[in-house]
């Protein structure tokens, strides 16, 4: 996937002092934002990774992606961009980075659950070559919707 408009920065596992830019964030990208607990979980979980795009100027964190390796699969739990960065290609730059980890540490398969009227998600993960797997009906509340599920092969 290439960047429309080019954003310089660098992606880094996120510490406890990146947390309170990572919780605005999710503030302004989330129904249904996640506590600061969940986010110090990723942090520390031994099998959980948090990743945050660090732009070059003045290192402002722009987005972030979490997930979880479990054997040879891997799970997305999280991906935000901060509203002023977006449709520059720093998701798509996470979810690269992402899927290089995947390979080099032998994952088969990468997937994800998303809510069913969040387009501009869907079309992000389809755009990055997940293949859509199937629904879960009613998987999410507040507001309620269907979850639609996404896998990407790992080759
Ligand atoms: C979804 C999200 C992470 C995308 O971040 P982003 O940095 O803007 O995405 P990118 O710039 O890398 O987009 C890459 C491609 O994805 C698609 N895309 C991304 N956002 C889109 C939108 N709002 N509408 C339509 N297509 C979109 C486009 O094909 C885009 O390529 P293009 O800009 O050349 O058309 C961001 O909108 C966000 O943080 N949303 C709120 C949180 C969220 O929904 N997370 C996903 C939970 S599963």
């Amino acid at each position: 996937m290439r960047r429309k408009i080019s954003v310089p920065g660098k992606i880094e596992p996120a510490t406890p002092d990146d947390l309170d830019r990572i919780l605005d964030i999710e503030g302004e990208s989330s129904p249904n934002p996640w506590r600061k607990s969940f986010f110090e979980d990723e942090i520390t979980g031994r099998l959980s990774n948090i990743f945050i795009f660090k732009g070059s100027i003045k290192e402002h964190i722009s987005g972030f992606i979490t997930f979880r390796k479990i054997d040879d699969i891997i799970e997305i739990s999280n991906i935000a961009v901060s509203i002023i960065d977006r449709r520059k290609g720093i998701a798509g730059d996470l979810l690269s980075f992402m899927k290089t980890f995947a390979v080099k540490e032998g994952v088969s398969e990468i997937f994800l659950e998303v809510r069913s009227q969040n387009t501009g998600a869907v079309k992000l993960y389809e755009k990055f070559g997940f293949r859509f797997s199937g629904i879960r009906k009613g998987y999410y509340t507040n507001p309620k919707d269907d979850a639609r599920m996404f896998i990407l092969d790992i080759n």
